[in-house]
């Protein structure tokens, strides 16, 4: 059962305890798997980008477009959906595994859009997996019309045609990257998957069918624009780790999102964590050397489904208008709430996370008072750890704890000392809650706005 804090803000002292602070030098870094521990968009785009300066190789291994990273560097701000985070450090090699569900269209209006604003992007920084499966115009509109079918029941999905393309990968009806370098093959397999689309078009959704003829003439020539960045990217990464390269493994989502692990059915369709590497990177799981969590220092949510420690009134919307909680890839308002640390313990523990990056720390300057949810309790029943067992956790309430905020504003702040005393007794609080150390902590979307607690840049 949960231990109630009612009358006080108690503060425990991570100083006080025994359990060892990890630390990340850049020269023990062979591999570093960084993924979102909550539902998305917990700033792993900014970390992403700090780390890539120690690394040589950037790899994502799940996810599509749906993903949106934000890196702001000096008054440019980038949002990348597809390409790693490291594309914009000059050196790196940029992986796109075959975990990922490729839009090529997208992929290729990333490249000319990083080109235009003078970024280097060609086969030797950006690489593309031959294995990857597409994502074709069919997917993107059977997943808008999927979502009309569900009406109330719909998952919030983004739109860009995720679902659709996992489950043909598993219903083996895909196609990959390597099939639109082969018009022939390209022909039959996309004219058998329309063939069904388009049955399905018409006489489940009454909408107008798709023409083959139109769509191979596309991805056909998308295929030749892509012949420059397609190979076998397992067998890249893995040489590359042999030869004693940093690799960092870029996860998009969060684990709340996870297929497996997350909040089913609403999820997204790939494994966001460590646990999407080695099928999505064909890289091997014992040579994943460090694993760290990104989380907000509140919580987020966009889409459907159940967000436990979701605050529907004022102070959720004060978190929304101070942390500009709208999303990267559709621009819809983020539902916002407080730290759950029940699903940020439950993330780290099945991912056996060495630490935490806590990021948006700014964010809640100003809150006279900061909730975070301790433990979930449904019709009379409290969970102190994560019901992954429960058919759902909709209707759970959380069991909130309150500490003091502060008022100073910490965005200059490069150092834990310079952090107000409250601000640091939060984060040792909810070190203390998820049960890892907070190894870095994020006060502004710059660059530079971080303060090393462990994990060096
Ligand atoms: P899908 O991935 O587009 O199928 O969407 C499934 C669920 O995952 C929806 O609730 C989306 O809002 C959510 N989702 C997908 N990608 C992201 C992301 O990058 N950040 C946050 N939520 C996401």
């Amino acid at each position: 059962m949960a231990s109630g804090r009612a009358d006080s803000c108690r503060v425990i002292s991570v100083a006080s305890t025994t359990r060892p602070r990890a630390v990340y030098p850049n020269s023990l870094m062979p591999s570093l798997s960084v993924y979102g521990a909550q539902w998305g968009d917990e700033g792993k785009g900014k970390i992403i980008d700090r780390l890539a300066i120690g690394a040589d190789f950037v790899v994502r291994y799940q996810g599509g477009a749906n993903a949106g990273h934000t890196v702001v560097v000096g008054d440019e701000k980038y949002v990348l959906h597809l390409i790693p985070s490291g594309i914009l450090h000059p050196g790196k090699v940029n992986v796109v595994g075959n975990g990922v569900a490729v839009d090529p269209l997208k992929f290729l209006d990333e490249v000319s859009g990083l080109r235009e604003r003078g970024v280097a992007v060609d086969g030797t920084n950006l690489r593309l997996s031959a294995g990857a499966h597409v994502i074709f115009a069919h997917h993107r509109r059977i997943d808008q019309l999927g979502e009309r079918w569900l009406g109330d029941g719909k998952i919030g999905t983004t739109g860009r045609g995720i679902g659709p393309a996992y489950g043909d990968k598993a219903r083996r009806s895909g196609l990959r990257v390597s099939d639109l370098l082969d018009a022939d093959r390209c022909r039959e397999r996309l004219g058998a998957a329309l063939a069904e689309k388009n049955a399905l078009f018409q006489a489940v959704h009454g909408e107008e069918s798709m023409d083959l003829e139109t769509e191979l003439d596309r991805y056909i020539s998308v295929g030749a624009r892509l012949a420059e960045f397609v190979c076998d990217t397992g067998a890249l990464v893995r040489a590359a780790y042999r030869e004693g390269k940093q690799v960092l493994f870029e996860g998009a989502q969060g684990v709340m999102l996870d297929i497996d692990l997350g909040t089913y059915p609403y999820v997204t369709s790939s494994n966001t964590g460590p646990n999407g590497i080695p099928s999505g990177a064909a890289f091997p799981v014992g040579q994943v050397d460090q694993i760290v969590g990104i989380a907000k220092a509140y919580c987020t949510r966009v889409g459907e489904g159940p967000f436990p420690t979701e605050d529907h009134g004022e102070e959720g919307t004060a978190i929304r208008k101070a942390g500009n909680e709208f999303g990267a890839t559709t621009g819809r308002p983020r539902r916002c709430g407080w730290f759950d640390a029940v699903a940020v313990r439950y993330a780290s523990e099945c991912h056996g996370t060495h630490g935490l990056v806590l990021t948006n720390l700014d964010v809640l300057s100003g809150f006279e008072n900061l909730k975070v949810g301790v433990a979930y309790e449904q019709d009379g029943t409290v969970f102190d750890d994560y019901p992954a067992h429960l058919p759902s956790l909709e209707g759970v309430r959380p069991r909130l704890e309150t500490l003091p905020g502060w008022d100073e504003n910490i965005e200059g702040a490069r150092t834990w000392e310079e952090l107000p005393e409250r601000a640091r007794d939060y984060v040792e609080w909810l070190e203390e809650q998820i049960r890892i150390p907070i190894v870095m902590l994020s006060v502004g979307p710059e660059r530079d706005q971080v303060i090393p607690r462990g994990l060096s840049l």
